[in-house]
């Protein structure tokens, strides 16, 4: 098999001149025959101006060289999409499969004999992975790594759940102007990616869960020495896989192993968009995330993590309690200690070497967990026939089982126009429902479905609601809510049909998710939606066409129909 820079040639139709040609143009840069007749390791460079999450991905570069260069590999540099959540357009989960796309097509163009991808903010970490699992090139995931955390008259903030926590006081009126902006100032005081259990944690766990990564990649501060050090390691074990030939994601990405992180995606109080994430990446190796035995692990495995949004502690305390191979040794139990690990060892090996740290209160034990049930739990009922999920460590304990007036949002700007209307018809004890803001409906499943509070109950001091809808929510949020109702309003689920006025219960101990109508009105209503659908213009050009085309819902990892791996079968947009 060609290696190096004979890999993948340009298709000249002669091939020695092809190789001719790129050695050639390749020497502009300055090579020597000696360095491009080494094994090659390809280096995704993340770096952009709008994505402070990644704003140390140039240190890292360097040091994931340093390592590659020191096993006498040739490291080579190159860009892809890089993705910041507050700088994309509708939503980053909208561009999440364009950059698993170019990554995936990059890492095929262009010879590497192994590839360390390097990534952060949400959506980058499962794209790279998804990208990584298609094409099956021996593969080392590298996280930024957390930022810093802020203080605010002697309290600690970190973003993004305190941003969300005291914009809600600021809309409620117990923070004003001047005090915002200040806060503004010091919620992200360093480079690196959000400071709580959000999604970029989330996935950076399942990340090292998966053996994508080495161990302690997921908590390493970003601004740190250590994150360095960790970056110079994954450099040095990409260049001996680039020899070696493995492992590749194929035999990392196993059932085994997407237990193993559905297992603490559970005990993290992890985000609910990893699972999104984690049943696309999965679903690239051909493995099917099944809902149920997740619910399952959810009853038996308790969140074992004290960091916000479900404790109090933020990652750089996660990570000097031991990290996540600490956690994983409260859990060994549970996983499959043989899963092998891109370290060329085990998760086993990788646990056997976490730290013990004496009186630590972050990482939890069995006995004294930090909330007794999982993250999350899994929704059925005639509101969400293929699924609804609810992150239950992050709820409010006296709204888990709730029945409740339904009040109905048809649209974000909808929902944007009236919510804070003094006129809005609405109790502490309704049901606030928002549609048309799923995969497909917004597009781009919005992060919009943490609804805020309205205006009036805010001020009444009202800070928790049932709240209902087919879009996300950050991991970084909190709250009873009830999200990805599977499927979508837009594409006929009974979400569509709805009224306000309409009775909804919901017990997260039964889990179900109904809607107190009869069958046959739920019939009759959604024919008649079917019969005339509201029609928001369609994309007819670009990626926004390929993107309405194309995704699939939630329950299938929010993944383009024509990239799910072997074996999977794409299932209908409708209710089965
Ligand atoms: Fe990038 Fe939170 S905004 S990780």
């Amino acid at each position: 098999m060609a290696r190096g820079l004979k890999e993948g040639l340009t298709n000249y139709g002669d091939a020695d001149f092809s190789l001719f040609l790129r050695k050639a143009f390749i020497k502009a840069m300055g090579y020597s025959d000696d360095a491009l007749d080494r094994p090659i390791v390809g280096v995704t460079n993340t770096a952009s101006d709008y994505n402070p999450c990644h704003g140390n991905v140039p240190d890292l570069i360097e040091s994931v060289k340093r390592g590659i260069m020191l096993s006498g590999s040739l490291p080579m540099v190159f860009p892809t999409i890089s993705i910041h959540e507050s700088f994309a357009h509708p939503t980053s989960m909208f561009l999440r499969n364009l950059m698993a796309m170019d990554t995936e097509e990059m890492i095929r163009a262009q010879p590497m004999d192994a590839v360390v991808v390097i990534g952060g903010c949400d959506k980058t970490l499962p794209a790279e992975a998804m990208a990584i699992a298609s094409n099956d090139v021996p593969a080392i995931v590298v996280p930024t790594g957390p930022m810093g955390v802020g203080n605010y008259k002697g309290e600690a903030l970190g973003a993004c759940t305190d941003c969300r926590r005291l914009w809600a006081q600021h809309r409620a009126g117990g923070v004003d102007k001047a005090e915002i902006d200040v806060i503004g100032g010091r919620l992200v005081p360093t480079v690196g990616t959000c400071g709580v259990m959000g999604t970029a944690s989330t996935m950076a766990c399942l990340m090292e869960a998966l053996g994508l990564a080495l161990p302690m990649s997921a908590t390493a501060p970003a601004t740190h020495a250590e994150r360095r050090r960790i970056a110079e390691a994954s450099g040095k074990r990409a260049a001996e896989m680039a020899i070696a030939g493995s492992p590749k994601p194929s035999s990392l990405i196993t059932q085994a192993s997407v237990r193993n992180a559905m297992i603490v995606l559970q005990a993290i109080g992890g985000s609910t968009n990893g699972l999104i994430h984690l049943i696309a990446i999965a679903g690239r190796a051909g493995v099917k995330v099944d809902s149920d035995e997740f619910d399952r692990l959810g009853r038996e495995i308790p969140v074992l993590l004290n960091l916000k949004p479900t404790g109090t502690g933020y990652m750089e305390d996660f990570h000097h309690a031991g990290g996540l191979p600490a956690l994983m040794r409260e859990l060994s139990s549970f996983l499959d200690l043989e899963a092998p690990s891109v370290s060329g060892g085990t998760l086993g090996d990788s646990i056997a070497d976490a730290e013990v740290v004496p009186g630590q209160d972050v990482i939890r034990s069995f006995a004294a967990p930090q909330t007794k049930a999982g993250a999350m739990a899994i929704l059925r009922g005639t509101l969400a026939p293929r699924g609804a999920v609810i992150k239950q460590s992050a709820a409010s304990p006296g709204l888990m089982r709730h029945t409740g007036r339904a009040v109905v949002f048809d649209s974000l700007e909808d929902m944007a126009t009236r919510i804070d209307l003094p006129e809005l018809d609405v109790n502490a004890d309704d049901v606030l429902v928002l549609r048309n803001a799923g995969p497909k409906g917004a597009p781009g499943m919005p992060e919009a479905g943490c609804l805020p509070i309205p205006m009036k109950l805010a001020r009444m001091g009202v800070k928790d609601m049932v709240r209902i809808s087919d879009a996300r929510m950050s991991g970084t949020a909190f709250g009873t809510i009830v999200l990805h109702v599977t499927p979508e309003a837009a594409v006929g689920g009974p979400l569509a049909v709805v009224q306000t006025g309409d009775r909804i219960m919901l017990d997260v101990e039964a889990r179900r998710i109904e809607l107190l109508l009869d069958d046959v009105e739920i019939d009759r209503r959604l024919a008649a939606w079917k019969e005339q659908p509201p029609r928001r213009e369609g994309a007819t050009r670009g990626y926004q066409k390929l993107y309405e085309d194309c995704v699939l819902q939630a329950d299938q990892g929010c993944d383009f129909d024509f990239l799910l791996g072997e074996g999977l079968v794409t299932m209908k947009a409708g209710n089965s």
